[in-house]
């Protein structure tokens, strides 16, 4: 075939645009199989009863070794050359602090750090700590600490000479992207999370904020537009009402410099949650003004956070679509492993290696044209007026795990999560749209009615 002739086949768009992967939360349980093996349910599933762990993993355990390669399988036959690859933390198991400790943390940050790494030989990899890559967990100092210097030894050969004291010194740096007029800033917001004691009563842990101040003026200035990536995002959990993370003068300061700086970043990628949401951020007016996206995990476990109801998930991962001179959006697809399904051929007997299915595309999902804020608020808008998609968006919130429907205070948490990154906006939000506070103010009017009936005739005796 001529050359020419390719180039009519080839459509002109796909040609412009670029992918990358998101992958995040892969808590590797390396004690899974043994356990597995004498009938023992898995340590991360602590003490909760459970049925027989599966081949392919179980939904109240973290990622045996088998999923893991497998997810990194499905990448790589899915699109093994990505421009770069995402990957936002959370290498270890759910299991007390006593049952890990350093060496054991970093080990099995090397190993999923090699899988990654042959998984995609010469790409470039933007990888960011989660608050269960250390020891002990999510106690991140602002400043050294061997644990940084020995992951960014790991990560060596996927960091700009440049990056590595920073990343030392705190776990955070910033880069050009490759082939693209942008830049890559990649966070440690461990150092902002209310579990941390070790940043308590800091203003300004490790000098991130102000440093990314200047990173996104310095940005603005050159005509870059940025990512910002990082594994703990500002605002709340959207399964559980009322559940931040950050603690809450850092929620502030980080979403005044998204509002100061919004002009330069293109868009925020997240993990922590497990679960596959959003989050919108508007300027004073009230216009949207930036999205920050939260992928899916691959451990499928379901959290122990006293108040969520059956909070699992399906193992996930997805490919972001982009322009690479803007850095918009363009769309998104995210992939999945049906684990019941998986673990079900498994123990039919067949040898068949289960398929990572595509889950959704988000332009097709939600009739947008893009991944830009103003189509992310036009998402949110469809998701809290029309149930079909409040359906939908809820289906994939856990990867397709919980199918049930999500009715009235599940649309309130999660569209006021999805909305209000802020906290007081977030409280008034939920106040605003619970029927509790519906019944309330029927129960003031009628009150009002009374003493208009009331009034007179006190008045009057
Ligand atoms: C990581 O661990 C798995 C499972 O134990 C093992 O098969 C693999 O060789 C390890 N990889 C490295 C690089 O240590
Ligand atoms: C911003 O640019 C100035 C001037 O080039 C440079 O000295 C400074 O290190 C930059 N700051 C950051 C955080 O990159
Ligand atoms: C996953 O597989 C199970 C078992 O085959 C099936 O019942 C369920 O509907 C599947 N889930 C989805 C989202 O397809
Ligand atoms: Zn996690
Ligand atoms: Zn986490």
């Amino acid at each position: 075939m001529p050359p020419a002739a390719l180039l009519l086949l080839c459509p002109l768009a796909a040609a412009l645009s670029g992918r990358f992967w998101h992958l995040t939360d892969l808590h590797w349980d390396p004690g899974y199989e043994a356990a597995a093996a004498s009938g023992r349910l898995c340590p991360s599933g602590g003490s909760r009863a459970g049925a027989a762990a599966g081949p392919w993993g179980s939904y109240l355990c973290d990622a045996p070794w088998r999923l893991l390669a497998s997810a990194a399988r499905a990448m790589a036959s899915r699109l093994p050359r990505p421009d770069f690859v995402l990957w936002t933390g959370d290498d270890t198991p759910h299991v007390p602090d006593e049952d890990l400790g350093e060496e054991k943390v970093l080990h099995i940050i090397g190993n999923l750090t090699s899988l990654i790494k042959e998984t995609f030989p010469d790409t470039k990899v933007y990888a960011a700590m989660g608050n269960h890559d250390f020891h002990p967990k999510n106690q991140f100092p602002g400043k050294e600490h061997r644990i940084y210097e020995r992951t960014a030894e790991l990560w060596r050969p996927w960091l700009n000479d440049a990056s590595v004291p920073l990343f030392r010194a705190g776990a955070f740096y910033s880069e050009k992207l490759p082939s693209t007029s942008g830049r890559m800033v990649v966070l440690n917001t461990n150092l902002y999370y209310d579990q941390n004691a070790e940043t308590a009563g800091e203003e300004d842990p490790g000098g991130q904020f102000q440093w990314l101040e200047e990173t996104l003026t310095n940005a603005s200035r050159a005509d870059e537009m940025v990512y910002i990536v990082g594994h703990i995002p500002p605002g709340f959990f959207e399964k559980k009402r009322g559940k931040p993370w950050f603690r809450s003068g850092f929620n502030e300061r980080y979403l005044r410099i998204v509002q100061k700086h919004h002009r330069v970043i293109a868009a925020q990628f997240f993990g922590h949650h497990h679960t596959d949401s959003f989050r919108m951020f508007y300027s004073d007016t009230g216009s949207p003004i930036n999205v920050m996206f939260l992928a899916p995990g691959v451990t499928p476990w379901k959290t122990t956070l006293p108040g969520v109801v059956n909070g699992a998930n399906n193992p996930g991962i997805r490919v972001i679509e982009y322009d690479p001179d803007t850095l918009r959006v363009l769309d998104m697809v995210t992939y999945y492993l049906n684990l019941t399904r998986a673990n079900m051929v498994a123990s039919a007997g067949t040898e068949e290696v289960p398929a990572w299915e595509e889950e959704y595309r988000l332009t097709d999902a939600f009739q947008v044209p893009d991944g830009s804020a103003p189509s992310m608020q036009v998402v949110l808008e469809r998701i809290s007026t029309e149930p079909r998609y409040l359906q939908r968006y809820y289906e994939f919130n856990s990867v397709s795990y919980d199918l049930t429907p999500c009715e009235e205070a599940c649309r309130v948490d999660h569209v006021c999560a999805i909305r209000e990154v802020d906290f007081t906006k977030y409280n008034r939000c939920v106040k605003a749209r619970s029927p509790a506070s519906a019944i309330s103010s029927v129960c003031f009017l009628f009150f009002c009615l009374l003493l208009g009936l009331l009034g007179p005739q006190q008045a009057l005796s």
